[in-house]
């Protein structure tokens, strides 16, 4: 078999994987408007890819309304939305998959299209991003600078991740993920380039992780800390994100974590941040999986511009217990399945990313059709 060690069972808290390639958390636009509701559209796509014992962390999905930065992604907060989730989650459990939920917020990468009563996007503090939002009509517009959330908000927001991670579980997830990457609302407290506050959640590494730790504290208490994971990007730079100094603020962050006992740490690769936007390759930056893991107790996942090989040696080399896949996963539903018998994968088309319907989402062929046309 050409990737062995991949397709050696792993066990993530209760559950038993059966191979260690995970489909990566994607944002593809295709919830139904108004309301930002999954269909069934969106199942068939989960289902799709859903395979016996495999991992799937569906798409980061908004918390609170005031979490939503691009049109038609899947929200978490409303009983909708839950009832929609069902059917995905019914789907790969049909299959025998195994389905997480990453929990997003995107703070400053938003518009005000997307918020309530067209009000700023908040975030740690009042720094504008560079670059341009999507707005709800699919137009571009420069970023607006973010109101600063104050410290008395902060309590609200939190409570909204345990909203969210309870509906989560109704809508029969396995576990949730915390989306805390790719310049989104939780990095934007970590890192000093958009945190400007002198509050307890701004300064000192310590008061910078709070957030994230008191969501992760939070969702915990909803899932038990065995079936949360949380996503990070060390070293890259998404979003107009930044950190002069990566290393301290990430050794401190991942070993509170493992201190809470949460089920698995997700590192993005720097060489594949801001993967969904173009065709980047960040080289000469460390290697997060190989960097962090000595301080991961539990299982750790790499994402990154892996190939099934470079998966299969990471793995082999205990850099990394699995490896997620994006943009592979996007156009090969099948793709445990290819890199077990080592068959060709089918090109992704970057143009269909984003937003429209079953072109580039769900007609991307599995090696049993393809072998039959
Ligand atoms: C992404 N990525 C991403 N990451 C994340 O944490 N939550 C998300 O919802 C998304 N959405 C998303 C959409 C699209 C279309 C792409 C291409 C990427 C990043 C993704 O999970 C992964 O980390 C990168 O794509 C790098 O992995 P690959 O694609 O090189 O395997």
């Amino acid at each position: 078999m050409p990737n062995a060690t991949l397709f050696t069972p792993l066990h993530l808290g209760p559950y038993r994987l059966s191979h260690r390639v995970v489909m990566a958390p994607l944002t593809r636009m295709r919830a139904a408007r108004p309301g930002n509701v999954p269909r069934l559209l969106n199942a068939e796509y989960y289902a799709q890819r859903a395979s016996e014992g495999g991992l799937i962390i569906a798409e980061a999905s908004q918390v609170t309304p005031s979490g939503q930065g691009v049109p038609a992604s899947p929200g978490i907060h409303s009983s909708v939305q839950v009832a929609g989730w069902k059917k995905a989650t019914d789907a790969v459990h049909a299959k025998g998959g195994v389905i997480y939920l990453q929990l997003w917020h995107v703070g400053r990468i938003s518009h005000p299209s997307h918020q309530p009563d067209g009000a700023l996007p908040v975030s740690a503090s009042a720094v504008q991003p560079k670059g341009e939002a999507t707005t709800a009509s699919f137009t571009r517009e420069p970023f607006e600078t973010p109101r600063a959330l104050r410290t008395d908000e902060i309590p609200l927001l939190v409570e909204s991740y345990i909203q969210a991670a309870r509906n989560a579980r109704e809508a029969g997830f396995d576990g949730v993920e915390i989306h805390a990457a790719n310049g989104y609302l939780l990095e934007q407290f970590l890192q000093s380039r958009t945190n400007l506050r002198q509050d307890a959640y701004g300064g000192s590494i310590e008061n910078r992780a709070r957030l994230l730790l008191e969501v992760a504290e939070a969702v915990s208490g909803v899932w038990g800390s065995e079936r949360v994971g949380v996503r990070l990007l060390p070293f890259g730079v998404a979003n107009d994100s930044g950190e002069e100094d990566p290393q301290p603020l990430y050794t401190y962050v991942i070993g509170a974590l493992a201190q809470l006992g949460i089920g698995y740490l997700h590192v993005i690769e720097p060489r594949a941040s801001g993967a969904g936007q173009a065709e980047v390759d960040h080289q000469g930056l460390p290697s997060a999986s190989e960097l962090f893991r000595p301080l991961w107790p539990k299982v750790l996942i790499a994402a990154g511009n892996y190939r099934g090989d470079t998966a299969e040696a990471a793995v082999a080399a205990g850099h990394a217990d699995a490896v997620a896949f994006g943009r592979l996963f996007i156009s090969n539903p099948d793709l445990p399945e290819r890199l077990r018998v080592g068959a060709p994968l089918t090109p992704y088309n970057r143009r269909t990313f984003y937003g429209g319907e079953a072109e580039g989402y769900t007609d991307y062929p599995a090696l049993s059709e393809q072998a039959a046309e």
